[in-house]
């Protein structure tokens, strides 16, 4: 079997065109121009990055950003405060903040101090509760983008097994729980997981988001599964891979991730997705 090869660059493609759309719309109707802000804290290069592709993909769909940047010796108290008048502010309707902060500024204090309205990162504390309910505002826009990725894919998952390697709060956690909300049977396995192998073949869908390249082998694999990878990792010799042995993994697969070119776009366009949808909301209001 040679896996089907899912197209995250075109599916996001698709995805930004239809936020500019929207975006036209709600100005010709409303005279309401979404507007995102970032803040931005010290200078970690890797969230510099990230931080000038959120902008960036912001001006294209036609998104107002604002980028605020703040020293790394900056103080929890200035952060909050930055946030307070962002929260007050009736033309953003989108925060977010990059992670990782610096170590004097409490990060759990910070993403709760932002408007759960406006956290269009889904990070908020009642955003994180609602997964177990199914009522969040806005979900995380990485597990979002899988979920897109696979709703595009015509695959329901609904009685499916998936299997999630990678337990992180940002990851693995809320895309457990919002395959659970669609019905899948759902594993979740992590660094201390004994013989991942015995439960990634169960998988009919696998999703690994756990930072380790070459992580998930072809005999690993349950012949014509689905695979999600949501790894990015730089090799010493400067490529970019993900967490799955693509070339391998393939060969079995029905349908499988590239990286780079799967997940990784769908993330920036889901954050585009939730920030447009959250000056919709703003405008029905
Ligand atoms: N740092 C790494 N990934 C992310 C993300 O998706 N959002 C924010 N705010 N910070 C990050």
């Amino acid at each position: 079997m040679t896996a089907h090869i899912i197209d995250g660059k075109a599916v996001a493609a698709k995805i930004r065109g239809e936020q500019k759309e929207r975006i036209l719309r709600m100005q010709a109707a409303h005279g309401v121009t979404p507007g995102l802000a970032v803040i931005l804290v010290g200078e970690d290069p890797a969230s510099q990055v990230y931080v000038r592709n959120k902008i960036t993909a912001c001006r294209e769909v036609g998104i107002r950003s604002e980028l605020i940047k703040l020293p790394a010796t900056a103080s929890q108290a200035e952060v909050l405060k930055r946030i307070d008048e962002l929260n007050a502010d009736k033309g953003i309707h989108g925060i977010l903040v990059q992670l990782p902060l610096p170590k004097q500024v409490d990060v759990h204090a910070v993403l709760e101090h932002i408007d759960f309205h406006k956290d269009v990162d889904g990070f908020h504390l009642y955003n994180v509760g609602g997964l177990i309910t199914g009522h969040t505002v806005f979900p995380p826009c990485t597990p979002y983008g899988v979920q897109k990725l696979l709703e595009h894919e015509k695959i329901n998952v609904e009685g499916l097994n998936v299997v999630v390697v990678g337990a992180s709060n940002i990851v693995g956690k809320p895309m457990a729980l919002m395959l659970m909300q669609q019905d899948a049977t759902v594993c979740i396995c992590h660094k201390k997981t004994r013989d991942l192998a015995q439960f990634t073949t169960l998988a009919d869908i696998l999703v690994v988001a756990a930072g380790v390249p070459g992580l998930i082998q072809p005999q690993m694999v349950k012949p014509g599964a689905v695979v999600i990878d949501v790894g990015i990792n730089r090799l010493p010799d400067g490529r970019i891979v993900g967490d799955v042995d693509f070339e391998g993994v393939s060969k079995k697969a029905s349908a499988i991730t590239p990286v780079p070119g799967g997940v990784g776009p769908m993330t920036i366009a889901m954050l585009l997705f939730n920030t447009v949808e959250s000056a919709e909301r703003s405008v029905a209001a």
